[in-house]
């Protein structure tokens, strides 16, 4: 089967597209055979061996995955050859099939497409613990999503709504803020062109808003953090913007906001029965129609080094799929 290997780190361009044996299946896995693979904003920071996970040489990228099961190993019940399924496995599925323990796949509900379903896991899956389990966002309350027509931010837009907010998307240009309007923010802030902190109060007749989703940091992130109104809960998603920035505590007593710290990675770990209630949630508004996990462009597995770019140049709405 042909696979997209990392052998060292190296830049999108440096990995090999080769051709390896085939899986087979170990007592409790599955073989499934990838028909989607979804890229994310680390595994630029994985192949580079600048995320918290170092795989061992060689590795594929892709955390996330959907295809059929081809194959089921000693002990596994519940699913058969030919069972839709996604999956998340934090790195490996750049290939034509992966070998993957049974308990970590999810069976795909009718009417959804490989394209669509590859995506939500990590997105949508951390979106949904970040708004719902950890700021526990209300009907009726006003969220700011930073960098909102990218993966995790275009999640909140759609989950922020679904769930009865307000929601303002803050994006770095208009075509940006218009594709998250399109898919349900009530506001946009461009915050190239505005400085966000005065957008934000504006927008909310100078109270500010009472919850941030901030997946870059960087300036914006504590611009965003001044935005808010009293009470305010700011959620630490992700640093895309490169830098940590450093909150002023001192703004956290005055206003007395609560900072919420989001490792959905390990969360998952910790709780799959929650991780697994939240993706039957997902899957179940996915299927409705009311998430779009809105595909930005396939890519043959040969052109994922353009997608990798793409990514780290900021051009991805939503989410880039991997055909292997
Ligand atoms: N906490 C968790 O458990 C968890 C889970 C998943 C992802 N994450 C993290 O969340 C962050 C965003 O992930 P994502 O999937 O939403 O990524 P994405 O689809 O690539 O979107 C990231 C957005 O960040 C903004 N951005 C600002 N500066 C950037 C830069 N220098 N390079 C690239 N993008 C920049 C861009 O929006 P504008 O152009 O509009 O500014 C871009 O759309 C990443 O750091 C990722 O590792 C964390």
């Amino acid at each position: 089967m042909k696979a997209l290997l990392c052998t060292r780190y190296c830049t999108p361009d440096e990995l090999e597209l080769i051709d390896i044996a085939d899986p087979a299946p170990g007592p409790g896995e599955t073989v499934v055979r990838v028909r989607a693979a979804a890229l994310n904003f680390f595994d630029n920071l994985i192949i580079a061996g600048k995320y918290q996970h170092k795989p061992p040489f060689p590795f594929s990228p892709a955390a996330e995955f959907a295809g059929e099961v081809e194959s089921v190993g000693a002990g596994v019940t519940g699913f058969a050859p030919g069972d839709r399924v996604i999956g998340n496995i934090g790195w490996g599925a750049a290939r034509e099939k992966v070998a993957v323990a049974a308990d970590q796949l999810i069976v795909m509900p009718p009417g959804l497409d490989f394209d669509h379903a590859a995506g939500l896991t990590v997105t949508y899956g951390t979106t949904m613990h970040a708004l719902r389990d950890r700021a526990q966002l209300k009907p009726g309350e006003t969220l700011a999503v930073l960098g909102a027509a990218g993966g995790t931010g275009l999640a909140a837009v759609e989950l922020g709504k679904l769930m009865g907010a307000r929601v303002i998307a803050c994006a770095s240009s208009d075509d940006k803020i218009a594709f998250a309007r399109q898919h349900g923010a009530d506001d946009g802030v461009n915050y190239t062109a505005t400085d966000l902190k005065d957008a934000l109060r504006a927008l909310t007749g100078g109270k500010g808003v009472n919850v941030v989703y901030d997946p870059i940091g960087g300036a914006q992130g504590e611009a965003a953090l001044r935005g808010m109104d009293w009470g305010g809960r700011y959620l630490v998603i992700g640093f895309a913007a490169g830098d940590m920035p450093k909150l002023p505590l001192n703004l956290v007593l005055l206003r007395s906001y609560d900072v919420f710290g989001v490792y959905w990675g390990a969360w998952v770990q910790r709780n799959p029965q929650g991780h697994r209630a939240n993706m039957m949630q997902i899957l179940d508004w996915c299927a409705q129609g009311k998430l779009s996990a809105h595909v930005h462009a396939v890519y043959p597995l040969s052109d994922a080094p353009a997608a990798l770019k793409a990514i780290a140049a900021r051009q991805v709405m939503g989410k880039a799929i991997l055909h292997p």
